[in-house]
């Protein structure tokens, strides 16, 4: 069958909308119609260069949709079964599935390649292969992708605003709960209120913190995240370590969560000064890999038992976070509506990341028309 696609072909390069040739579900894969895609920041360094996937790639990472089809020993999901995609499949067997780390799981490994993980493409345009991002490729109005890369969601909740529970909303939420371990009463600092940010900010209020001190350069965000929750907001990073050292008298954050769109040293290092003795900072922004992002002193964590840890999808298990944040967001318990600042179509799509650029989102979603 045919298919419309965002595509990227080189770095540096727009979007552009391409009709592909969709293979139909073989052993173990969906069919589906994507209702809504969001327009992540991890596609954005696709175009920038910072993760060089393997080109041609349909973008997008961030899905909801409905299963139409599936291919043979499909057991988990069924036709018309609403879908939310996890950006990392969970085969529910590997070592990290098997352990409760679903967001490690080793059928992720090609992600940036984008293709199935035998190595094969579902996406063609004569002889050229095209490559699905994150084995999704959500910028796209069907996809033929693998059972495990999509999670069952209630019936009854739009997946136009679900569609944020596929990366954005665990990816945020999880950086402060599991990854960061925020408890009650802790004193948090958040840098960058973008789509992850914001609900770094959700997270960390839902955990108890005392005290949500974000850093975000953009007003709109800053004035977004005291709504969410947060208890101050600062354009620079200076300015807020001066008022968690007043804050905690002296003893600084107990988290410092980075999610910044383009992670650098700089970055880095006013994180770890925030934080005071046993504190945590965790990195789960991004930035080109060859890049050292991480200048600090050794010494500096020795004394002072600070932790520096990666987080991956929220360091969430999303076969049970998707659908668990989904129940609180229909408990009235997270706010997702609000998350969207702005509706476009798949043919809009460099206008869209062109707004996140601008600070003008803090997530857009594309809603296919179909
Ligand atoms: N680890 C993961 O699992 C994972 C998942 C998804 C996205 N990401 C990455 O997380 C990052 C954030 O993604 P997003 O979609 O929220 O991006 P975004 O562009 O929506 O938000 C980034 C925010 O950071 C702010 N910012 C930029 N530089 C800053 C600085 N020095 N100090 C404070 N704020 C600053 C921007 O104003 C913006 O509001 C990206 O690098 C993205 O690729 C990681
Ligand atoms: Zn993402
Ligand atoms: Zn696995």
């Amino acid at each position: 069958m045919k298919t419309k696609a965002a595509v990227l072909f080189e770095t540096h390069k727009p979007f552009e909308i391409v009709e592909l040739e969709l293979d139909g579900p073989g052993p173990g894969e969906v069919l589906i119609k994507y209702v809504a895609a969001g327009l992540c920041h991890s596609d954005l360094h696709l175009t920038d260069g910072d993760l060089p996937p393997r080109f041609p790639i349909v973008g997008g990472h961030e899905g909801s949709g409905i299963i139409e089809e599936v291919g043979p020993g499909v057991t988990k999901v069924k036709p018309g079964d609403h879908v939310v995609c996890s950006f990392i499949p969970n085969c529910g067997t590997c070592r990290y599935c098997a352990t409760g780390r679903q967001n490690l799981c080793d059928m992720g490994a090609t992600i940036l390649e984008g293709s199935m993980p035998d190595g094969s493409f579902r996406f063609h345009s004569g002889k050229q292969d095209f490559g699905a991002m994150c084995m999704l490729g959500t910028f796209a109005e069907r996809a033929t992708i693998s059972q495990h890369s999509v999670v069952k969601v209630d019936d009854w909740l739009p997946l136009e605003t679900a569609v944020l529970v596929g990366c954005g909303v665990p990816s945020g939420w999880g950086t402060a709960v599991y990854a960061g371990g925020v408890r009650a009463g802790d004193t948090v600092v958040i840098y960058g209120i973008g789509g992850l940010g914001i609900n770094a900010v959700q997270g960390a209020v839902s955990a108890g913190a005392k005290y949500v001190v974000v850093v975000d350069p953009v007003a709109m965000k800053r004035e977004a995240a005291l709504k969410f929750g947060a208890t101050h907001a600062f354009a620079d990073a200076a300015t807020a370590a001066e008022k968690v050292n007043e804050l905690t008298w002296g003893q600084g954050a107990d988290q410092a969560l980075i999610l910044v769109g383009t992670v650098d040293e700089e970055v880095v290092q006013n994180a770890t000064a925030v934080i005071g003795k046993g504190g945590t900072v965790v990195i789960t922004g991004l930035a080109d890999p060859a890049k050292l992002t991480v200048h600090i002193s050794g010494t500096d964590l020795t004394l002072n038992q600070k932790t520096i840890k990666g987080s991956l999808f929220g360091s969430a298990n999303p076969q049970y976070d998707i659908v668990r944040l989904l129940r609180l967001y229909d408990a009235g318990q997270l706010k997702l509506d609000e998350l969207i600042t702005t509706k476009y179509t798949l043919e809009q799509v460099n206008e869209g990341y062109q707004d996140l650029r601008d600070g003008k989102n803090l997530r857009g979603v594309i809603v296919h028309q179909q």
